[in-house]
């Protein structure tokens, strides 16, 4: 692995040896030694998360983190180009983590540089680092990532938490439930590179009926900014409201995740149950990153 960009470039080994490398973090985060080396963070859109977790792992081993957050201040105000940025990030660290509001610009940038860059979300095309973590949290929850029934709802055609989640989860032999409005569905091009892997799933329009029958229920928010026409999102934006009522009859392990942030599709009233798993996501996220920027800067043992 010399970056991160995409699931579809990381074969099952590279996961199961991240998978193991979070683990060994959590238990013991003082095996790893960054100090000295430098994560830039160029952030191009908004972010809670994925910035601070990458900037909480970066820290805890020791490392320095130098930050760009949003293009306010910056001389992408003055038209600078994504290429020059990164060239000029490129001097003053050692790996790049980047979020972009433009499909591609991950690989775009990798392209013009020598160091390691991380993918923290490009567009509505893949968050693979979400991903990763996702698969170390159902991992925790369940045991095992084989054979596990998932529910992916809400916008499943802008949504990048779920694009990447498929391709990192399809070597486990999953059943997926897409539930989504007919408008938000998978993306073709993903529901064909599933059929041609072999992997199971069904497309739904409501929970009607599968509750019971899942392992994970993986929720979405729908995601305004991505809308072209307001319009259109107004029809759907409530298309699903997860409550502490719809999870009756669900396996006593069941987990509700989330990548959050949400808006009102999980009500809080979830937060106390058993079976929400989406704060403990997000903490996740510390190990998982650690675990991937120690790989990428040779540090892993
Ligand atoms: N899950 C996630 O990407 O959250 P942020 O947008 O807050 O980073």
């Amino acid at each position: 692995m010399k970056n991160l960009i995409s699931m579809r470039d990381l074969n099952v080994e590279d996961i199961q040896q991240l998978l193991a490398l979070a683990e060994s973090l959590e238990k013991d985060p003082m095996q790893l030694d960054l100090s000295r080396r430098v994560m830039a963070a160029m952030f191009y859109e908004a972010s809670t998360r994925t910035r601070m977790s990458f900037e909480s792992a970066m820290k805890r081993l020791k490392g320095e983190v130098v930050a760009m957050i949003g293009t306010s201040g910056t001389s992408v105000e003055k038209g600078e180009t994504l290429a020059d940025t990164s060239k000029i990030m490129a001097r003053y660290s050692d790996i790049i983590v980047m979020r972009h509001p433009l499909e591609g610009a991950a690989r775009y940038v990798s392209e013009q540089v020598d160091i390691p860059v991380v993918n923290a979300g490009d567009g509505a095309n893949q968050h693979p680092t979400q991903s990763l973590l996702d698969l170390y949290t159902i991992k925790k929850s369940q045991g095992s990532l084989e054979n596990l029934k998932l529910a992916l709802i809400g916008d499943l055609k802008y949504g990048r938490t779920v694009h990447s989640l498929v391709y990192a989860l399809a070597p486990f032999k999953p059943e997926f439930y897409f539930v989504a409005p007919d408008s938000l569905r998978m993306p073709a091009y993903i529901v064909n590179d599933l059929k041609n892997m072999g992997v199971n799933f069904k497309l739904r329009e409501n929970l009607d009926d599968i509750v019971p029958d899942l392992d994970i229920m993986y929720v979405t928010r729908i995601q305004r900014e991505r809308f072209p026409d307001r319009e259109e999102y107004e029809k759907v934006k409530n298309a699903f409201i997860i409550s502490s009522q719809t999870l009756e009859g669900a396996k006593d392990n069941m987990k509700v995740m989330h990548p959050l942030p949400r808006v009102n599709e999980i009500t809080t009233d979830v937060d106390s149950t058993k079976y929400a798993y989406y704060f403990d996501q997000a903490e996740n996220g510390v190990y998982m990153r650690q675990a991937i920027l120690a790989t990428l800067l040779g540090e892993a043992k």
